[in-house]
């Protein structure tokens, strides 16, 4: 099968999955939706936007700290999903929009908080996506971004990028602290704390949520089998396949 733009791609692998993403404890939870709850606080007359919201996990978050949360996704069967879920929570201050990160519709400074978690490393223009969300905060708005990172060397970079290609033809790159960094004080954001995590990553429904073909599990577990100690070591790669992951939450401010 074949996907005519990356966007196409994107949208293959995701379309049919919002159950999975709003379900999946991985996305549920995790250390740095309550660090990045704790960053907001309470904001009466706060506009945040979550861009890439799957599920919704940072939307459903944000909600009840501020105005109105803008939910955004390329996938509009995620924004169905996050729609219906939000009605169920009682959070009627979400609202969605179906928009590439890189093509924003929304007006220049119109949020006072722009959030993303696990979806750059899908965007095809990062620099592109990140300029959007800064031209549509406020001066002196909050960026939060949050993703899975490369733990940087190419020893371990090139093992990890060829794992996550396998397991979902849509992941584009998984940047390292570095890369984030330099990408953000290009986009005119300034870092202002960056707190790591350790993710571990079960296997089965690691592979389950993207329903990965056969032949790519294969392959993954064929490289697993393969790995040098340093990769073993560092990804604490288990028997079962089960593994362990870097993440960060990257708090920034736009000048
Ligand atoms: C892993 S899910 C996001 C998880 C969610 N943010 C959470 O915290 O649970 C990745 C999402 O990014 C979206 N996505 C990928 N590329 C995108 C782009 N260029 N613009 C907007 N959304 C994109 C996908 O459609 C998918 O819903």
């Amino acid at each position: 099968m074949t996907s005519d733009t990356h966007n196409a791609a994107v949208l293959e692998q995701y379309d049919s999955r919002a159950q999975a993403y709003l379900s999946s404890a991985v996305h549920a939870q995790g250390e740095d939706l309550a660090l990045m709850a704790s960053l907001v606080g309470q904001r009466p007359d706060a506009v945040a936007l979550d861009m890439g919201c799957g599920g919704g996990h940072v939307a459903f978050r944000l909600a009840p700290l501020v105005s109105k949360v803008v939910a955004c996704d390329l996938s509009a069967a995620m924004l169905d999903t996050v729609a219906a879920e939000a009605r169920k929570r009682g959070l009627d201050n979400i609202v969605t929009e179906q928009s590439a990160a890189e093509a924003l519709p929304c007006p220049s400074a119109s949020f006072d908080v722009v959030a993303t978690r696990y979806s750059a490393h899908h965007w095809g223009d990062v620099a592109a996506g990140l300029a959007q969300m800064a031209r549509t905060v406020k001066p002196g708005g909050i960026g939060i971004f949050m993703d899975v990172v490369s733990p940087g060397q190419p020893l371990l970079d090139t093992w990890l990028q060829a794992i996550e290609l396998l397991r979902d033809p849509s992941h584009v790159r998984n940047a390292s602290l570095a890369e984030w960094q330099a990408a953000l004080a290009a986009a005119g954001f300034a870092v202002e704390q960056v707190a790591t995590y350790k993710l571990r990553l079960a296997f089965g429904p690691w592979i389950k949520r993207m329903r990965t073909p056969e032949v790519h599990v294969a392959a993954i577990r064929s490289l697993q089998q393969r790995a040098s100690n340093e990769v073993r070591d560092h990804f604490r790669i288990e028997a079962d396949g089960s593994f362990t992951v870097d993440t960060v939450l990257i708090q920034a401010r736009k000048a």
